[in-house]
């Protein structure tokens, strides 16, 4: 049995054998936020989709507390490590196995710098994650516009697709609906709304509609939700 909990924006909590997990922990600063970085002491890996700061959020406090070992892409992998901590650097269409399943690295389109005292430099790519547990996938889209690249997931069998509907950064919700229908996965839950102003969007509008096409299951998750697959 595996879990999943959402802990607002990006973020979610992710447990099978062998993993405790964060996806783009965006807790400090985050208003939406269901949980405090010091509220997590056991995960042993954290999934980083891109170098925005509402995705890499407490990541680094969080491994270097824990011991994590940091999955993103190569280039900004090279700067976690210049921080001292354990990471997995591998890139855009690779997959590789782990002690609790494989990870494949998908692509997203969006930006990925490293940011730091204020200065962006070159981090990389934005990914997406497909992560096999309990020998089911999660897809974490992180941020990324629509694009034909996840027609290529519904090959997958993608379990739950976790997917941006907010708009401005990302895809909108329409998008986003149409982005179900390449995938098509078996549950669909949105996230990247509701935090800032301009990303404003109605995740029961979402479910509705995916739904109404028959295109996937859909759920709305409120932050600290958590259900079991
Ligand atoms: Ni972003
Ligand atoms: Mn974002």
């Amino acid at each position: 049995m595996a879990k999943l909990r959402y802990l607002g924006h990006s973020a979610f909590y992710l447990e099978g054998r062998e993993i405790k997990a964060l996806i783009d922990p965006f807790l400090t600063g985050n208003s939406m936020a269901a949980a405090k970085q010091e509220d997590f002491n056991d995960i042993n890996y954290i999934f980083i989709t891109h170098g925005h700061r509402d995705h890499i959020g407490d990541a680094a406090a969080i491994a270097e507390r824990c011991g994590s070992t940091i999955f993103t892409c190569n280039e900004l992998a090279g700067w976690f490590a210049s921080l001292g901590l354990k990471t997995e650097g591998m890139h855009i269409g690779g997959r590789a196995a782990f002690p609790f399943g494989t990870v494949k690295l998908v692509p997203a389109w969006h930006g990925c710098p490293v940011q730091e005292n204020g200065e962006l430099r070159y981090g990389g790519v934005a990914c997406g994650f497909v992560i096999e547990i309990e020998g089911k996938k999660v897809y974490h889209a992180g941020d990324t516009g629509l694009t034909m690249e996840m027609k290529l997931l519904e090959d997958e069998k993608v379990e739950i697709a976790l997917l941006p509907i907010g708009g401005y950064y990302t895809m909108d919700l329409d998008d986003a609906v149409r982005a179900v229908g390449l995938i098509r996965p078996r549950l669909a839950i949105p996230m990247h709304y509701d935090t800032f102003p301009v990303i404003k969007a109605n995740p029961r509008e979402f479910a509705e509609k995916v739904s109404r096409l028959r295109l996937a299951a859909a759920q709305t998750m409120a932050p600290g939700a958590e259900f079991a697959f």
